[in-house]
């Protein structure tokens, strides 16, 4: 059985930051390319700790704890920080420590940990399957995530920090995960201090992205094709496809790819936000793989105006669900307090999508462009000005909900 994809689809890797780029010293060398989260963190002044949770449905995901060694005592609260699709804990390092959102909150002695969802290569792991045999185990989507993944990495925080609540900062794809816990773990809610919500996805109707559009609705289109020849897991580090957009960033071709294809295929460009030292960590930590599942997710969300969940069809939903159209999530479950931080050229995550969640939303306490107008998308995660235009935002709520 062919396990991995082998599609080339290398367009879809390398387009992430190709809006970004800034090509000057594209060929540095930088000597931090293969290192782990631990490793990586263990560079500059922190202590990390690797921590393995165990979810309800047995899945094994790795939690990173890091805490600057300058601190000497931490904040009230603990904070949980969430990746992207195709994102793993590394991503939050990629921009480096004077960039990096994981640093800029350690640095400020918080209590940070930073999570990673299932099917990602710090996530690829389960008490009986095996992610390498076992079909099952690539059995899931966001729906899984928001519903075991969360619940598992807050109660494990909580328990280990002996506190009540914690702050959560996601990204994306992980604000998504967030309201889904909210919707459907009753009290989990009740746990998350502060919900700050980063260029935040739930419905996805008017995404802009061309190639994320095309990616996800050939997946929903294919998933069963897909899935009866044996593609479970897909974009997982070290196939051909990452290697290659990993050698690609590393060579002229890489230059000519970016200089000559229209800019901003995944998303619209912002030039020069991300560096080229950024790019060379992202080229080796993306992607970070994740199921067929959830990429067909994805493309059922194109089609529909809800955040709802995955639609097997008519007979399997009411197999599943009692229903035969996939249940809708209830966004008037968030009751924690949300912060929203969207860029106005944010291609993937479009305005319109995210205004719309934040009318469903109980509890919103503020709703921030970013002061650049060409923020996009991925400035949210790797830009070389997060400490300057997102950060002191996030500061800002964090420290007002770490004494409350
Ligand atoms: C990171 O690398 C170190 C050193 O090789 C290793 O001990 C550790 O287990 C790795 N951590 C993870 C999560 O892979
Ligand atoms: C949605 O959640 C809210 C808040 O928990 C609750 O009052 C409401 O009944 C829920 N709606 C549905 C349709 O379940
Ligand atoms: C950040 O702000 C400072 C002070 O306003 C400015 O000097 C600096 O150039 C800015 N840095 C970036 C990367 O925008």
């Amino acid at each position: 059985m062919v396990f991995r994809s082998h599609f080339t689809l290398l367009i879809l890797s390398i387009a992430i930051t190709i809006g970004n780029v800034s090509t000057s010293s594209l060929w540095n060398s930088n000597k931090n390319t293969f290192l782990n989260f631990t490793q990586l963190s263990g560079r500059y002044n922190f202590w990390t700790e690797e921590h393995t949770v165990t979810t309800d449905d047995g899945y094994i995901l790795t939690v990173f704890r890091m805490r600057s060694k300058d601190c000497f005592a931490f904040k009230k609260y603990p904070v949980l920080l969430i990746h992207g699709l195709f994102q793993s804990a590394d991503t939050w390092l990629d921009a480096g420590p004077d960039a990096g959102l994981a640093y800029l909150i350690a640095n400020e002695c918080y209590d940070l940990w930073v999570g990673n969802q299932r099917g990602n290569y710090y996530a690829r792991k389960h008490v009986t399957l095996n992610p390498d045999r076992d079909p099952i185990f690539w059995k899931f989507s966001i729906d899984q995530m928001g519903i075991y993944d969360l619940p598992a990495m807050v109660d494990y925080i909580l328990k280990n920090t002996k506190k009540d609540k914690l702050s959560y900062v996601g990204f994306s794809q992980a604000v998504g995960t967030c309201l889904i816990m909210c919707s459907e773990r009753s009290g989990y809610c009740d746990k998350v201090n502060i919900l700050i919500a980063l260029a935040p996805s739930s419905r996805i109707t008017n995404m802009k992205s061309v190639v994320l559009r095309t990616v996800f609705d050939k997946f929903n289109k294919l998933k069963d094709v897909l899935t009866s020849i044996g593609v479970y897991e897909v974009f997982a580090l070290g196939e051909p496809v990452q290697a290659l957009v990993s050698l690609l960033f590393k060579s002229d071709i890489f230059a000519w790819v970016t200089s000559s294809t229209g800019l901003g295929l995944f998303d619209s460009p912002n030039p020069g936000s991300i560096d080229s030292k950024t790019l060379q960590q992202i080229a080796t930590h993306t992607p970070s793989g994740t199921s067929t599942h959830t990429l067909a997710q994805y493309g059922q969300s194109l089609e529909t105006d809800n955040f709802q969940k995955f639609d097997y069809g008519k007979k399997l939903n009411i197999e599943t669900y009692g229903t035969d159209q996939a249940p809708i999530y209830n966004l008037s479950a968030t009751t924690a307090p949300v912060v929203v931080l969207y860029g106005n050229n944010d291609h993937v995550d479009y305005i319109e999508d995210v205004l719309w969640m934040v009318k469903q939303l109980p509890n919103v306490l503020e709703v921030r462009e970013i002061a650049d107008p060409l923020w996009n998308h991925f400035d949210m995660v790797y830009s070389q000005n997060i400490k300057n235009l997102s950060f002191p935002i996030v500061s800002e709520y964090l420290l007002k909900y770490s004494t409350a």
